[in-house]
């Protein structure tokens, strides 16, 4: 007999991101109490390997470490890359992080920053703010990103110390918190400043001081987790984690080698996984291998129109294919064009996807999907279904699913205002086996 799952809520809660976790940007993230219920209560064995195949911020790899359970978490944004690993800090890590900022910050006085012209940096800040910032980066990647994380074709950001990544995190939040005011009404977007003047404009002290006390702030809710360690038998990070820098749609994770996988996949809301980190990806700019707007190609749920043809395949489905049908023959502008080829690429990469995740779960193992639905204009995508069919199409037997009402969409699908539809989402938990 199986463990019976717990399945609590998967919404988000703001009002828990603080402390260690309140330096995490938590874009589409569940929350933590979710994946701990959810692991806890799998009753997997002490070998065991969860995986997350679309890690984000990295609360499946964070939660499963706290448990004691080896994970793999894997995403396509270098930017969660570095956040997922920076979770995954020991406490007993508190102590270094102030001395190695401040050696840091005094390492900008005795080696002047030369920027590219092109750094992708002056395109949100002025100068001398973009300057510092650079500096400190540099010197994080100097400091800190050692001999093994790096190879001919540059740095393995996947490889990188979570003390790097973590001053890493302390950077990125400074870079947030400066451009708060260019945060749009859409909670994943920024808005790059349009013209030279407008762009952000922080005095250098303030942005050495917002680094500084970033890392000062970390670092005390670190030594604070240290106590709850202590007193609670939880053991952080003792388990082997690994975060891979992968496209899921290509990715080579061994065969039947995974117990548990539990995650969220990208969304069919037009949110671009990458317009989310652009002020990150920019700090992260000479690091990158791949151009931003390529990443963004690559990433499920592209607002790009691909490259390449892509027919329908029948293995999605038939809820896919009849949402499909309708999307194509909506009267709209652009339905049958531009949106019908974006949610090709869309449904194409996620069937690869499920394909390589169910390949790599053991017989036996159990996969569970946090999905929202969401409408294009006035047709309901009904995402929950479409990859109930895809998977069990995949091979996975589907066992349960539970649904949760949100008040809001996470939502830029077009149409909002003009169509009928009901306000908010479902958010639904999907569980399958594979079979043994
Ligand atoms: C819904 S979010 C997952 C959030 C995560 N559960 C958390 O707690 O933060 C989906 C993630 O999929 C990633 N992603 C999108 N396309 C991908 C691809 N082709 N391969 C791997 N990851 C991808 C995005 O970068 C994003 O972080």
């Amino acid at each position: 007999m199986r463990a019976r799952l717990k399945i609590g809520s998967p919404k988000r809660n703001k009002k828990l991101q603080t402390g260690w976790e309140g330096f995490f940007p938590y874009y589409a993230g569940f929350p933590e109490q979710f994946v701990r219920d959810m692991l806890e209560s799998a009753q997997l064995g002490a070998e065991s390997v969860v995986l997350d195949p679309w890690n984000g911020s990295g609360t499946t790899t964070y939660a499963a470490s706290q448990l004691g359970l080896k994970s793999i978490g894997i995403d396509l944004n270098p930017v969660m890359i570095i956040v997922a690993r920076a979770r995954l800090l020991p406490p007993s890590e508190a102590d270094h992080l102030r001395p190695l900022a401040a050696t840091i910050l005094s390492q900008l006085r005795s080696a002047p920053v030369v920027m590219a012209a092109d750094d992708p940096l002056l395109s949100w800040f002025q100068p001398d703010a973009a300057r510092l910032i650079r500096g400190i980066e540099r010197n994080i990647r100097r400091s800190l990103v050692g001999g093994i994380t790096k190879s001919p074709d540059g740095i393995h950001l996947d490889k990188i110390s979570g003390t790097a990544a973590t001053l890493y995190v302390a950077l990125f939040a400074a870079c947030r918190r400066f451009a708060a005011t260019l945060q749009s009404s859409n909670p994943t977007w920024i808005k790059l400043p349009k013209a030279d003047d407008d762009r952000l404009d922080p005095t250098v002290y303030a942005v050495a001081h917002q680094f500084a006390e970033n890392v000062r702030g970390m670092s005390d809710a670190l030594a604070a987790r240290q106590l709850i360690e202590d007193t609670s038998g939880l053991d952080f990070a003792a388990a082997a984690s690994t975060i891979q820098l992968s496209d899921t749609a290509k990715m080579a994770v061994p065969a039947s080698s995974i117990d548990f996988v539990l995650t969220s996949p990208p969304y069919c809301t037009r949110i671009d996984y990458t317009a989310a980190t652009r002020i990150e990806l920019a700090v992260l700019g000479p690091l990158l291998k791949v151009k931003p707007r390529d990443l963004g190609r690559q990433m499920i749920g592209s607002v790009q129109v691909p490259q390449d043809t892509i027919e329908i395949d029948e293995s999605w489905g038939r809820t896919c294919t009849r949402f499909l049908a309708g999307l194509k023959a909506h009267p709209s502008k652009a339905s049958g064009g531009y949106y019908y080829k974006t949610h090709l690429d869309y449904f194409d990469k996620i069937a690869r996807s499920l394909g390589r995740v169910t390949t790599a779960l053991k017989p036996g193992g159990r996969a569970v999907f946090v999905v929202q639905d969401s409408y294009y204009k006035d047709i309901h995508n009904d995402l929950p279904q479409i990859l109930k069919e895809m998977s069990t199409r995949k091979g996975l037997t589907f066992s349960k699913r539970e649904d949760f009402h949100l008040r809001s969409m996470s939502d830029i699908n077009p149409g909002r205002k003009n169509y009928e539809r009901p306000a908010g989402a479902t958010e639904s938990v999907l569980c399958f086996t594979k079979p043994a």
